[in-house]
């Protein structure tokens, strides 16, 4: 039984389907990523699972519980959203203490008798249980920021409102965490810590997680599992090194990580390797294939870059350098081959020189590194 299953879950707007038969099984204590281009369907999807939006057709169910026909507070999610939803007005302790206090208000039926919008929106009124007090200091506790419970969400930097809701979806103790491209707003050095953070967290506690995001990067480093959206359909679910060893299509193999792309022709297929042509150069790969035309797909680091004259195998070709990038540990050399263009990432030690525009190379990939699709 997965914690999260979406069974062929289908959403139209104003005739427009937007979502179109996504099947989800999402493990018990899994961090699975949804990750896509802007505008496939991320956040929809996810809205679907909160209770959000009604599904046009599917069923979502979390545990053993179809959950379609209850409404989001019934449902046991904590959602993080992309601009935080915090309220301005309220301090931290407040922002965090809010839905616990609506939960139990619900609860012990006080909720229209006691004023319950004086009692929500003017905190300083409230006078919270103690045990409820502990439970939100536990939870600033553990996304530090103890020291700042009593300030105003609007004198939080960005990453500390992003801590805060945090916070607000874990004191709740969802059954399944659902974030929504939590580090957007963040700076890219912040992005790095938080991305640690929440890892570290969800597994600490052990907490099902749906991660929507659109940077691939993201999605490889924090997640079990990923799923790959285009268009409102999931093309691929795999682990990170399952989707970049395997795509099964040149969109993933471009959109998860850098690739090669260049469209060939089968030619032969003998003791257990396949030559393509690509123009007018043969190409060997260990991928079987039935189709008369593919794509080859290499990853640019698994292209070596060699000086002319240490002629290697077979699939060795002739290129130009056209500009040559030095990112620090590596080098990204762009090629003319023939009349493609390949990329290449080499590694740099110091002292190696890099070489310049017009400079003429021997690229060799082995035939295990190259893919068809
Ligand atoms: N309430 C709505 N009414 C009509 N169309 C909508 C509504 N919400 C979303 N859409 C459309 O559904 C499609 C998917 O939107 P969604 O917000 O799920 O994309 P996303 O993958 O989260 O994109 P992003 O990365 O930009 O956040 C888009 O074409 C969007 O315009
Ligand atoms: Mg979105």
């Amino acid at each position: 039984m997965g914690a999260v299953v979406v069974e062929g879950l289908t959403k139209d707007f104003s005739g427009v389907t937007v979502l179109q038969h996504i099947n989800l099984d999402i493990k018990e204590g899994e961090f699975f990523a949804l990750l896509g281009p802007s505008g496939c369907g991320k956040t929809t999807t996810m809205r679907c699972i909160a209770g959000f939006e009604k599904p046009t057709s599917g069923r979502i169910k979390l545990g053993d519980q179809v959950v379609n026909d209850l409404a989001p507070n019934e449902r046991n999610c904590g959602m993080v959203f992309q601009s935080y939803a915090l309220f301005p007005h309220m301090n931290v302790f407040d922002n965090v203490a809010y839905s616990l206090n609506i939960k139990q208000l619900r609860k012990s039926n006080l909720f229209k008798k006691l004023g319950v919008y004086t009692r929500m929106f003017n905190s300083k009124l409230v006078k919270y249980p103690k045990e409820m007090k502990q439970k939100v200091m536990d939870v600033l506790a553990y996304v530090e920021l103890t020291d700042h419970a009593h300030k105003l969400t609007s004198e939080l930097s960005g990453g500390q409102q992003q801590r805060v809701a945090l916070a607000r979806a874990l004191v709740m103790e969802p059954q399944v965490l659902l974030m929504d491209e939590p580090l957007s707003n963040l700076d890219q050095k912040l992005r790095h810590t938080m991305r640690n953070t929440i890892r570290k967290m969800q597994q600490d506690l052990k907490i099902t997680t749906i991660f929507v995001t659109h940077d691939q990067e993201e999605a490889m480093s924090m997640a079990d599992r990923v799923a790959v959206m285009k268009d409102g359909q999931i093309l691929q679910i795999g682990t990170p090194t399952d989707l970049y060893s395997n795509p099964q299509s040149p969109f993933i193999a471009d959109f998860v990580g850098t690739s090669n792309i260049l469209p060939g022709t089968f030619l032969k297929h003998e003791a257990g390797i396949t030559t393509v042509k690509i123009g007018n150069q043969e190409i060997k790969s260990v991928t079987k294939t039935d189709q008369q035309d593919v794509q080859v797909i290499i990853r640019p680091e698994n292209i070596k870059v060699l000086e002319e004259a240490s002629i290697t195998d077979d699939n060795s070709f002739e290129g130009t350098i056209e500009v040559a990038t030095y990112l620090g540990s590596t080098v990204r050399y762009e090629m003319k081959v023939g009349d493609y263009r390949l990329i290449a990432d080499t590694i740099y030690e110091s002292g190696h020189r890099i070489l310049q525009e017009g400079y003429k190379v021997r690229l060799g990939v082995s035939p295990e590194r190259v893919l068809l699709i």
